[in-house]
């Protein structure tokens, strides 16, 4: 038994990241692995708030030989998107830059319905919020692909309604415990279907899932389904991250959870600074003479952990900023400061490219998948088209 939970709809206590790779069976990623990405390495990896993976060399040889390879990374809408939510979208957005990656971002509407407790009003309101925050990113409209789950049913459900034939009752239940309702038993066929789009329309090939580790069950029931045989397809790579912590403990930053203790994509900056300075847990001292002789812990201090997960990419700054908490130079308040300035300035150009956004329908109708990409995908898990029945 352990004292901590993670599955994709429950997150709780303390997680114990190396044993939860046993229980998962995942494998932490190696420096040479790491060192396989094209250069320079998105901090996110380097600094292994990206820890895991499973397969990850498949992918990287792809990369290598400069084969076909796509990357599918999504979100469930179901409140304001925070900063935790961004760590596998603004990576996808970097890899694509540096290898010309595909990009499939599914949205699943439908599992936030079926599992939280919302109208599908207000899951609409969320779907099309998110979609802005998901477009102000700056993927490339060639290479990238937005889902809507109920949206695009034409294609996902066919999908869906094919792998869920390989996934059973009892797989669901030792994968994720009890479902809420019948709708959510069906719903990892759902994910399993994102998973494997890339390669119903564009042949077989290495696809990355870069994910929060909660997510991994999904990635693990569509490499199952992969594995049978019964459709080209190959089994998805998965890169798993740490959790940005709330901002006033160890758990996992989360939209249902307290809104002090979360810094969403709309915060500005003075609400960035008052959710730091007053709930920002610290590894400084208790006084600043203390502070000053014994110096901070910065593995126990948050602001210091979001610079470090992607928000001071550079390294020797990085660096000085820690050995100065570390020595008692630098105080929990300055270091509080470093984190409000830079967090701030990141989301001020999110924000910035927010705005600059035409209307949502004329944004997306450049992602959404083809015609053609549509029915390839759905002829090669074997769907019939009535057009050609008479
Ligand atoms: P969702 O919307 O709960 O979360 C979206 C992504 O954000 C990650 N995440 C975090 N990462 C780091 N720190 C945190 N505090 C944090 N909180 C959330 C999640 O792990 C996830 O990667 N079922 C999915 C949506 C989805 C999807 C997909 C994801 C549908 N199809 C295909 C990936 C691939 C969900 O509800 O994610």
């Amino acid at each position: 038994m352990t004292d901590f939970t993670v599955t994709p709809y429950d997150v709780r206590g303390t997680i114990d990241y190396e044993k939860l790779l046993e229980q998962f069976g995942a494998d932490q990623l190696t420096d040479e692995q790491i060192n396989r990405f094209p250069s320079p390495v998105h901090p996110l990896l380097r600094r292994r708030q990206f820890y895991a993976h499973r397969d990850i060399d498949r992918f990287c040889d792809a990369i290598e030989a400069k084969q076909t390879h796509s990357i599918v990374t999504g979100r469930g809408p179901s409140g304001a998107m925070h900063l935790g939510h961004i760590i596998p979208l603004y990576f996808a957005k970097y890899v694509q830059e540096q290898t010309n990656a595909r990009v499939y971002i599914p949205f699943s509407d439908d599992e936030k319905f079926l599992v939280k407790d919302r109208t599908l009003e207000t899951i609409g309101e969320q779907t099309r919020d998110n979609l802005k925050e998901l477009l102000a990113v700056g993927f490339d409209p060639e290479r990238t692909r937005i889902i809507i789950d109920t949206h695009d049913a034409d294609v996902i459900y066919p999908l869906a309604v094919a792998f869920g034939e390989s996934i059973t009752q009892s797989t669901f239940n030792s994968t994720y415990g009890e479902p809420k309702n019948i709708g959510h038993s069906f719903y990892p066929a759902v994910q399993t279907a994102h998973l494997l789009l890339p390669q119903l329309i564009h042949g077989a090939h290495p696809t990355l899932v870069p994910i929060g580790i909660d997510q991994d069950p999904h990635v693990r029931v569509s490499r199952d389904v992969a594995s049978k045989r019964r459709f080209p397809v190959e089994k998805p790579t998965a890169l798993l991250s740490k959790f940005l912590p709330r901002l006033d403990g160890p758990g996992k930053m989360s939209a249902s959870g307290d809104a002090h203790a979360t810094i969403t994509l709309a915060d500005d900056r003075e609400t960035i600074a008052t959710k730091i300075h007053t709930h920002a847990v610290t590894g400084g001292q208790a006084s600043k003479a203390a502070h000053r002789k014994h110096g901070g812990d910065p593995t126990a201090d948050v602001p210091f952990q979001l610079l470090q997960a992607m928000f001071e990419p550079d390294d020797e700054r990085l660096a000085r900023i820690e050995h100065d908490y570390r020595s008692g130079k630098l105080l929990s308040g300055e270091l509080k400061a470093i984190a409000i300035d830079a967090i701030a300035e990141f989301l001020a150009a999110h924000q910035q490219r927010k705005t600059q956004l035409g209307p949502l329908k004329t944004e997306l109708s450049q992602y959404r998948l083809s015609d053609t990409e549509r029915t390839t995908a759905r002829k090669r898990v074997g769907h019939y088209e009535l057009k050609s029945m008479n």
